[in-house]
């Protein structure tokens, strides 16, 4: 499992910044894992002493910290629909104090583009004290998660150089899928029997692209809306929420707008007090039964004054949505939902003359707790 480190990616070429280089790779690395982790028949294949240990497993639980927590948000849906095991998605920093472990036998899952987030090292040093199985899902093989963990499965993202992270977060989610199918697959459970991962992840990879091919359109509506603003929200439900986590952080970390993720139906209990006259207000819009409740908590936060934006699913647009999302398979929407969001944050930063790279107070991989 040696990631091959391939010079060429370590050469930003004729790009900008690695952060604009690693979110046009995403859809490659798409296909790069459909290939790695499929045979010749297409079928998908994990390596066997994992796959015994998950059929095994009454509760996942996913460790991880930054973006690499908000793609074990993402991926709870696929795991629990495909693979039939409830997830639990935890802070690495929040999770190494009492364990509530209220499963048999549970399994840890390390979310880690760089295998040596000390926070999540320590969690996974008392797991295999505990002799609880382990995986490591990372973009760096022999790091320090990987060779600690009872199994590793590698990204094959190509170095991620840029501290904002973008490709291993949709790496994580399609690796965790492939993994979920999997298991899914040996239990015979229909909905993992149903997807087919080379088709609906190609798909995605289609879908990303498309969304890549609009950064102009995107680099116009940061200018509109986040030239200079003290704040902003992503607002949704369910796995829209699980994006605007992401792509919260993403504009936080790298232009330094006080941004949030929120939960859209959580707005009114307290937070939309901070809403004030221009507040941009970014509603991701990708689930048929969330789809109107959010549009209300748009409308609500326009009567207050917000400036807002849709990024909704083709299906859901209205007249007037900003940004359409093609559609993909419903447990793949956060790839494609992600995309706009990166770009946002890299043209707002862009925009207020940081480094897109290098963000003040931050480094690439936190390797102290
Ligand atoms: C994400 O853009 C940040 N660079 C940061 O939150 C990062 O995701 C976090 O530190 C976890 O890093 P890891 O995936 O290498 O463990």
């Amino acid at each position: 499992y040696e990631a091959k480190i391939d010079l060429a990616d370590m050469e930003k070429g004729t790009y900008p910044y690695y952060m604009l280089k690693e979110i046009d790779e995403q859809p490659a690395t798409m296909r790069r894992i459909i290939s790695e982790y499929t045979d010749e028949t297409g079928t998908v294949v994990i390596e066997e002493p994992l796959l015994q240990s998950l059929l095994t497993s009454d509760r996942i639980y996913i460790v991880a910290c930054g973006t690499s927590n908000n793609a074990g948000w993402a991926s709870k849906q696929i795991i629990e629909g495909l693979a039939n095991i409830p997830v639990e998605i935890h802070l690495s920093s929040e999770f190494g104090y009492n364990m509530p472990l209220l499963s048999e036998k549970p399994f840890f899952i390390y979310l880690t583009q760089s295998g040596e987030t000390a926070d999540s090292r320590q969690v996974l040093v008392k797991t295999n004290k505990l002799g609880y199985p382990s995986l490591t899902v990372t973009n760096v093989a022999s790091s320090t998660l990987s060779r600690e963990a009872s199994y590793t499965m590698l990204l094959h993202a190509g170095p991620e150089i840029a501290v904002a992270s973008t490709k291993a977060y949709t790496a994580q989610i399609a690796a965790l899928t492939v993994l979920a199918k999997a298991v899914g697959e040996a239990k015979n459970i229909p909905a993992a029997e149903e997807f087919d991962l080379t088709k609906e992840l190609g798909i995605a990879a289609n879908a990303m692209d498309i969304m890549i091919a609009e950064k102009t359109m995107i680099e116009g509506i940061a200018e509109e809306y986040l030239a200079t603003t003290r704040n902003a929200f992503y607002i949704g439900r369910s796995e829209d929420y699980y994006v605007s986590m992401e792509v919260a952080l993403k504009l936080k970390e790298i232009s330094y707008i006080q941004a949030e993720g929120f939960a859209a139906g959580e707005l009114k209990h307290g937070t939309i007090a901070l809403v004030e006259e221009g507040t941009p207000v970014i509603g991701i819009i990708t689930e048929a039964v969330t789809a109107p409740h959010t549009r209300g908590n748009l409308r609500e936060v326009e009567s207050r004054g917000a400036h807002t934006l849709v990024i909704a699913s083709e299906e859901l647009s209205k007249k007037g949505d900003q940004i359409i999302l093609p559609i993909v398979h419903q447990f793949l929407r956060p790839l494609v939902s992600v995309i706009p969001g990166q770009l946002i944050a890299y043209y707002a930063t862009l925009l207020r003359g940081y480094d897109v790279d290098k963000p003040r107070n931050l480094a690439k991989s936190v390797t102290v707790e």
